[in-house]
C-alpha cells in the first residue's frame, strides 16, 4: 500500500513511518518541519534500510498538495500534521485554528479531488474535556478546554460531516492518551522545543541534569498519592495502532473513533519512581500548585480498539521509561546535537 503521512517527521509520525516501512508499505512524507528536524527522516531510513519520498511542504499550500497527489499513487493518508502545544494555543489561537483546521480542510479537498477517501486522523483524549468518569470510552460526551483541544474536536466533527456528504469516506479518529517512550534503537524519539510541557520529556531532562528539578503539579487530587494519574502509552504501540486502523479503514466505510491507551493509569510519583528504576538516578522534585486546566485522572477504555482493530498495547511502564531514557542519553540535545555543540563552542 502507498500511504501519505502528513507530519511524518514529528514524534509520533516518525515512529509510525518506521512501522509502515517495516510492514512493507510505501510511504510519502509531507512535513513543513515547523516542529521537527530533517534528521528524523534520515534516521527512519537508517532504522528500516528503506527509502521514501519526502516533501517539505505546508498543508496550507493547496498547490503543493495537488503536486504531491499528482506525482504519487496514494491509497490512504495518515494525518499527523498539526500544532499541539496547549499553552501556545491559548496565546495564538488563530494560528492554531488556521493551521490545524484549514490544513485539514485543504487536505480533504485535495483527497476528494484525487478520489482518495481513506484517512486515519490523530485526535486526542483531550476531546473528553473535563470528564472525570474513568475509564474514558468513546461514547462519552466530548468537550474541550483550550483552542488546541477545540481544533481536535472540530476536526472530528468536520470529518463526520464529510462522510455524511459522501459515504465513500472511511475515517478512523484515533484518540491518543499520553504518548511516551521512543524507538528501541535510541535513534528516534521526542525532541521538544525549549522547556518541555509534558511530564516525561521534563523528567528525562531533569535526569540528565539539563533541568534542576521536576515540579509536580499538585498532590491534592483524589488519587492514591494525590498526584495526577494518566494513561501513558508507548509510542511504538501507538504506531502499531495506526497500522491496524489503516487495515480497518481500507476495508470498511464510515467514521469511527478509537481510544489508544493501555487502560492503566500511573500517578506522577509512580512515573518518577519508574524513571529512577530505569535510569539508576534519583530525580529531584518539589510539589507545587495544580496546573490550571489539569484534570485529576484520565485513562482509557480501549476495548473498542481491541474488538474492532485487534489492537492492544504490548509495552509497560518499564519499557516506556527505559526507551525514553535511552533516547535522552544517546541524544542529550535531541536531533540538534551538532548545532548546539557549535553554539556552545563560540560563546
Ligand atoms: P509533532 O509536533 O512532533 O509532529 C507534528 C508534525 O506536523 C511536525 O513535524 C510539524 O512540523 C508538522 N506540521 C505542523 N503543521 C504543519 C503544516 N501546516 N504542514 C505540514 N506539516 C505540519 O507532534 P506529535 O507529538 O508527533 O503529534 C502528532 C499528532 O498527534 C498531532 O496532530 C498532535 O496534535 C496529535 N497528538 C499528540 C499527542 C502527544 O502527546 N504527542 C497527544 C494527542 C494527540
Ligand atoms: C497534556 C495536555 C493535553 C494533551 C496531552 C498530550 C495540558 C493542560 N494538557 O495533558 O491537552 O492532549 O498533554 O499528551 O497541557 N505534570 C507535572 N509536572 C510537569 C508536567 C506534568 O506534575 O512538569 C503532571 C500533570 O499535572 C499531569 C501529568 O503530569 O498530572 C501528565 O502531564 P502531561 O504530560 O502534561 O499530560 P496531560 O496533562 O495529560
Amino acid at each position: 500500500m502507498s500511504i501519505l503521512v502528513t507530519g511524518g517527521a514529528g514524534y509520533i509520525g516518525s515512529h509510525t513511518c518506521v512501522e509502515l516501512l517495516n510492514a512493507g508499505n510505501e510511504i510519502i512524507v509531507l512535513d513543513n518541519l515547523s516542529n521537527s528536524k530533517p534528521e528524523a527522516l534520515d534516521r527512519i531510513k537508517e532504522i528500516t534500510g528503506k527509502d521514501f519520498e519526502f516533501y517539505q511542504a505546508d498543508l496550507l499550500n493547496k498547490n503543493e498538495l495537488m503536486t504531491i497527489f499528482s506525482e504519487n499513487k496514494i491509497d490512504a493518508v495518515i494525518h499527523f500534521a498539526g500544532l499541539k502545544a496547549v499553552g501556545e494555543s491559548v496565546s495564538i489561537p488563530l494560528h492554531y485554528y488556521h493551521n490545524n483546521i484549514t490544513g485539514t480542510l485543504i487536505l480533504c479537498e485535495v483527497m476528494e479531488k484525487f478520489g482518495v477517501y481513506n484517512l486515519v486522523f490523530s485526535s486526542s483524549a483531550t476531546v473528553y474535556g473535563l470528564q472525570q468518569c474513568v475509564p474514558l470510552h468513546e461514547e462519552l460526551p466530548t468537550g474541550a478546554t483550550n483552542p488546541y483541544g477545540r481544533t481536535k474536536l472540530m476536526i472530528e466533527e468536520i470529518l463526520r460531516d464529510v462522510h455524511v456528504a459522501n459515504n465513500k469516506w472511511s475515517i478512523a479518529l484515533l484518540r491518543y492518551f499520553n504518548p511516551v517512550g521512543a524507538h528501541s534503537s535510541g535513534r528516534i524519539g521526542e525532541d521538544p522545543n525549549g522547556i518541555p510541557n509534558n511530564l516525561v520529556p521534563y523528567i528525562t531532562q531533569v535526569t540528565v541534569g539539563k533541568l534542576p528539578k521536576l515540579k509536580v503539579f499538585g498532590n491534592d487530587y483524589p488519587t492514591e498519592d494525590g498526584t495526577g494519574v494518566r494513561d501513558y502509552i508507548h509510542v511504538v504501540d501507538l504506531a502499531a495502532g495506526h497500522l491496524m486502523a489503516l487495515e480497518k479503514v481500507m476495508d470498511s466505510q464510515g467514521v469511527n473513533a478509537y481510544n489508544l491507551g493501555t487502560g492503566i493509569g500511573y500517578s506522577v510519583l509512580e512515573m518518577i519512581d519508574a524513571f529512577e528504576r530505569a535510569s539508576g538516578n534519583s530525580i529531584p522534585y518539589e510539589i507545587i500548585d495544580r496546573r490550571p486546566g489539569d484534570i485529576g485522572v484520565s485513562y482509557a477504555d480501549s476495548s473498542k480498539a481491541k474488538q474492532e482493530l485487534n489492537w492492544v498495547a504490548q509495552k509497560g511502564i518499564d519499557d516506556m521509561c527505559r526507551d525514553s531514557w535511552r533516547w535522552q542519553i544517546n541524544n542529550p540535545n535531541g536531533y540538534e546535537k551538532d548545532q548546539v555543540k557549535r553554539k556552545i563552542s563560540v560563546t
